[in-house]
């Protein structure tokens, strides 16, 4: 430990306090000893610092920032440096806006489609979501800033997020879950992690060992602290136990109570705490103890966004080469999104941005006749007849027109996750109806996550924009008229139909279990691997120019082949390497991609591309010899510029680092198919290696179950404000846009009251409430009543406790690190 001699100097009430936080952003500090708190903000794509009254949904305004596209945009740029050039803007306006540990980047597996979070995560591959979110990682880091990478881990459902458990083998853990977070921590170098709000086969991420202890510390050596997601905490006692280190955002004193009662009753060493506590005061130390930056270049991280966004708009369709636009074409522009963009998505991500770029106003800066612009629709999805006549009036005389279309606020947001992958009907109408006054159309999409797209032949063009960002519209323009050429490939793929998607029987969970029964099978290696047929496949866009691959060499360290741009355009190409192993003893998908890069080419010219092996080229999980294993084989090379198209092959033949095989094929059938949408109990308990255990609800409920199980309440009264609760959350969903606050408390459990009050709730308090909501009324206020009256004592007295604690040197811990810093850099040496 870096600061035990330091550590010797505290009380254990101040150890235990300082493991919690103390408002909805800041760390406790302790004045005694001169320790200062640390300033946590939101998000992943622009800093949300709340500088007045704070709140975790992003309700209140924070401080203006740079938005720019999300990650689910920068996705499908695949380019590592451009996530480091954003990685470093954010860390330098986090630095200026006075935040230590940046809540992100978000790098959850994309399951289902359907989960409301998408447009805040990566992929639904774990080694482009991994390099991404590093890459984000290490720009941020390199100012006096800490990421956050989140929510580790299996977070991948919004429905109850806070009281749910996913339940997944160990081997689609390590494979797909695990992997993202595996190369943020190893090459992006995390220096903080967030512990996601589910628990993992049955116990909290935030106090589950074998992920933060066995793997995240051990296995991956992070060094850093484990953060809770807010609220997330169940016990910290727990947490600390399993190798966590700060619950946030506000339990009061009552954990740090529970945290020195662990100690004197031996449930908790004193070495378990001061370790927690070592990491923690590191963090405070690193980033309190230096100077600053105090301003960012407004303008110059506004272009930044237009170039992120750029970069990653992805081109689905071209058909007789509508776009590029020729200069001076006639255009009319049609769409609410053209005129109120919708360029990031809802939830504690939300940026309030320096400013926003509509299509509207940008559209006079480009060589094309604007002859006319409707908003066409209504965002809250009602038919509006003068607003349809007014679009297709300018439609008729068009050159071209640009249809501005998506999913509106409600359709995805933090906290809810969708019912289908349909854009609503009325803008889709309104697509159909311009189609019969003129075919000329360019849909531009503004939608976070993937959507079913049955009007496809409706539009000769499509572009799709994702979330763009405040600088979206010029990003999207630039591209529409040549200005640059598109290189944006997709993150994810497109399904025909929500039917057709691996984890349409499992998603989301109805009950506390969440069953990851199609197992490996995530996106393209289902698709793939079934061959079912898809809309857009996995790593698919265009471009402008076309480009020939050859010469593929392939040898022990990795690939080289030879790209030719043989069009008119200069432009960007992302090559993808997959890796499969036909008749494999243990079952795997048909691809999967192990390596990718990005290379800009002059019309005409040829680059030379290498892709190098490394360490998950061939590796499986094996649970049987509990490690990373490579099966012996031939194994396929497939190099393409999507999925679907493999372009060059080649087979190199691999050492085995085993005989122990996990699985017996005739037991599991379904999995080596990769048929796994309809898996059964028996070869989902094989590959679990368990039981499966049972979810459903049973008996009465307790603090750990979410308020809208009150439907199960023996209260009349709970169940009375249970039906007030769903009848607002519904209400506010025909409205259009989200209502946050209620749509978290709908789904958190009732000790999160406990965890979010600042000390006014305890938990003894919950229980009462609990209780009552049982239908134990009078015993239930009673308690409640009492706790209420404890629960304030209690506080005063460990107020009191740290307050009245024998004064030490002022300025503490800055003192003693001047000492012994020599000490730690020889250690270091
Ligand atoms: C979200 C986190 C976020 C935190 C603070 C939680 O509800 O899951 O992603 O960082 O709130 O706003």
């Amino acid at each position: 430990m870096k600061y035990s001699t330091f550590i010797e100097k505290m009380t254990t009430e101040e150890k235990a306090a300082f493991l919690s936080g103390k408002g909805e952003w800041d760390t406790r500090d302790l004045p005694r000893l001169g320790i200062p708190s640390i300033f946590c903000s939101d998000g992943p794509h622009g800093i949300r610092k709340q500088a007045g009254a704070g709140d975790h949904l992003g309700l209140n305004e924070s401080l203006p920032a740079t938005c720019f596209p999300t990650a689910a945009t920068v996705a499908n740029s695949w380019d590592e440096k451009l996530g480091e050039d954003i990685g470093q803007a954010l860390g330098e306006e986090a630095e200026a806006l006075g935040v230590d540990i940046l809540l992100g980047p978000g790098l959850n597996i994309k399951r289902s489609p359907l989960c409301g979070r998408n447009f805040e995560y990566f992929s639904e591959d774990p080694y482009l979501a991994g390099k991404m979110a590093a890459s984000y990682i290490r720009g941020i880091q390199s100012y006096n800033v800490y990421a956050c990478p989140k929510h580790f881990a299996v977070n991948s459902q919004e429905q109850r997020r806070m009281a749910m458990n996913s339940v997944v083998d160990e081997r689609t853990l390590r494979e797909i879950y695990l992997t993202g977070f595996e190369i943020a921590v190893k090459e992006g170098h995390a220096k903080a992690i967030m512990s996601s709000y589910n628990e993992v086969n049955g116990v909290y991420a935030n106090e589950n060992k074998h992920l933060l202890k066995e793997i995240l510390r051990d296995e991956w050596k992070f060094d850093g602290i484990v953060v809770t997601d807010w609220g997330g905490s169940n016990s910290h006692v727990e947490g600390v136990k399993a190798g966590s280190n700060l619950e946030m955002p506000a339990p009061g004193f009552d954990s740090a109570r529970e945290i020195v009662e662990a100690i004197e009753n031996g449930s908790l060493s004193v070495e378990e705490l001061d370790k927690s506590v070592d990491d923690l005061l590191d963090a405070v130390v690193t980033l309190r103890m230096v100077e600053k930056k105090k301003e960012f270049d407004k303008n110059k991280h506004h272009d930044l966004a237009r170039k992120a966004a750029t970069e990653s708009i992805v081109l689905l369709k071209n058909e007789d080469k509508i776009l590029p636009l020729k200069a001076g074409t006639k255009v009319a522009l049609i769409g609410d999104f053209a005129v109120e963009p919708r360029y990031q998505g809802a939830g504690s991500s939300i940026v309030n941005p320096t400013k926003v770029e509509t299509m509207e106003e940008v559209i006079k800066g480009y060589n094309v006749s604007l002859c006319g612009l409707s908003r066409g629709y209504l965002r809250t999805g009602e038919e509006d007849k003068a607003l349809k006549k007014e679009a297709l009036d300018i439609a008729k005389d068009a050159d071209v027109i640009i249809y501005c279309f998506g999913l509106d606020e409600i359709s995805e947001s933090e906290g809810l996750d969708r019912n289908h992958m349909k854009i609503p009907q009325n803008q889709i109408d309104l697509l159909q109806s311009i189609m019969s006054v003129n075919k000329k159309i360019v849909g531009v999409i503004s939608a976070g996550s993937a959507i079913e797209m049955p009007w496809n032949n409706c539009c000769q063009a499509i572009l799709h924009g994702y979330l763009t960002g405040q600088a979206g519209a010029s990003a999207l323009l630039d591209i529409i008229t040549g200005k640059v050429n598109p290189s944006g490939k997709l993150n994810e793929t497109y399904p025909i139909l929500h039917e057709d998607t691996p984890a349409f029987n499992q998603f989301p969970s109805a009950e506390r279990n969440s069953e990851f029964r199609e197992g490996i099978y995530v996106g393209y290696r289902y698709y793939d691997t079934s061959n079912v047929k898809v809309q857009y496949p996995f790593g698919f866009g265009l471009s402008y120019t076309e480009f020939k691959y050859s010469n593929l060499v392939v040898n022990k360290e990795g690939i080289t082949l030879t790209i030719t741009n043989k069009g008119a355009f200069d432009g960007a190409e992302i090559v993808q390497m997959y890796v499969g192993l036909d008749n494999a003893i243990v079952f795997r998908p048909k691809k999967e991609l192990k390596g990718f890069k990005k290379v800009f080419i002059k019309a005409g010219e040829s680059k030379t591309v290498s892709i190098a092996f490394d360490d998950k080229t061939f590796r499986y999980w094996n649970v049987v010899t509990n490690k990373w294993e490579v099966e012996k084989g031939r194994y396929n090379i497939m190099v393409g510029s999507n999925v679907n198209n493999i372009l060059l092959k080649d087979t190199i033949e691999i050492e085995g680092t085993t005989n122990v095989y996990p699985y017996k094929s005739e037991l599991i059938p379904s999995y080596y198919k990769g048929n796994v949408q309809k898996i059964s109990d028996e070869e989902f308990e094989r590959v679990l290696g368990t039981k499966i255990p049972d979810g459903k609800w049973s008996g009465e409920l307790n603090r750990n179950d979410a308020i809208c199980q009150m439907y199960y309440a023996k209260s009349s009264l709970a169940r009375f404000l249970y039906k007030r609760l769903t009848a607002m959350k519904e209400k506010s969903e025909e409205k259009g846009k989200p209502d946050l606050n209620i749509l978290f408390i709908y789904n958190m459990p009732f000790r999160a009251m406990a965890k979010m009050t600042r000390g006014a709730v305890s938990m003894e308090m919950v229980d009462g409430m609990v209780s009552a909501v049982n239908g134990h009324f009078f015993k239930g206020v009673g308690k409640i009543i009492f706790g209420f009256f404890s629960n304030s004592y209690k506080n005063k007295k460990y107020t009191k406790k740290l307050e009245s604690t024998g004064s030490i040197e002022k300025q503490a811990i800055k003192v003693w690190v001047e000492e012994n810093k020599g000490e730690w850099n020889k250690k270091m040496d």
